[in-house]
């Protein structure tokens, strides 16, 4: 299973020979300029929550690439109704089996709205089962109780968690996270694009490290295999 960065939380992973793509946010991202939007490929789009920064993308690539957007009820019917029919809906603590792999949406504790003020339902996070792996991405979040769940009831290979704070978690509460999903192996997301979630990155990495984990901070446009 590859993980491919692209900035911010948008992030690709290679699951049972499909191209999963995760909160796309590339052209507003200045970080990100040297991703080409036009080239990322995605057969399925999964979107966290309808915050511009986990979807200003998500439309353009799902029209070009014709891929299955995986999103809450409220984010689905919101797609069909910007003209794209290829969705499928889910809603926190549901799975489902894909032919990629299997799904299941976890709660997150944040807020949702989308980009035009629609109504987004709750926020989310996923669990990704596939190719003999397991990988949390835990969205937007603060640190909840519920991830003691995931730990408990999946062995997660890699956890993909926000560390930026101010929005989220921040570096602290992500080790108390990897600690409660029971996984050491942390990919951090959802830092130093914007001035509030600017992080200093070694200490962030000395801390996992003090605590016997490895966060991992791939370049943007780097692939790390899983
Ligand atoms: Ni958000
Ligand atoms: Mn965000």
């Amino acid at each position: 299973m590859k993980f491919t960065y692209y900035g911010h939380s948008c992030f690709g992973l290679t699951a049972g020979g499909k191209n999963l793509l995760f909160d796309p946010f590339i052209t507003g991202n200045g970080l990100a300029k040297k991703i080409d939007v036009n080239k990322i490929p995605a057969d399925y789009i999964l979107i966290s929550h309808g915050h511009g920064d986990h979807m200003g993308d998500a439309v353009s690539i799902a029209k070009r690439t014709n891929a299955t957007v995986i999103c809450i009820y409220e984010i689905a019917l919101w797609f069909g109704a910007q003209g794209h029919k290829n969705y499928h809906p889910m809603n926190i603590g549901g799975a489902r089996q894909f032919d990629f792999g299997k799904v299941k949406m976890t709660s997150a504790i944040h807020s949702s709205v989308l980009p035009d003020g629609t109504y987004a339902g709750n926020p989310a996070g996923f669990i990704i089962e596939a190719d003999s792996k397991t990988i949390y991405y835990a969205g937007d979040t603060a640190l909840t109780m519920d991830m003691k769940l995931v730990g408990d009831y999946f062995k997660v290979d890699c956890a993909i968690m926000p560390i930026g704070d101010n929005f989220t978690m921040g570096v602290d509460d992500a080790i108390i996270a990897s600690d409660f999903v029971k996984c050491n192996k942390v990919i951090g997301v959802h830092y130093n694009t914007f001035p509030p979630i600017e992080i200093d990155l070694e200490k962030a990495k000395t801390q996992f490290k003090s605590k016997g984990k490895q966060l991992l901070l791939p370049p943007i446009g780097e692939q790390v295999e899983l």
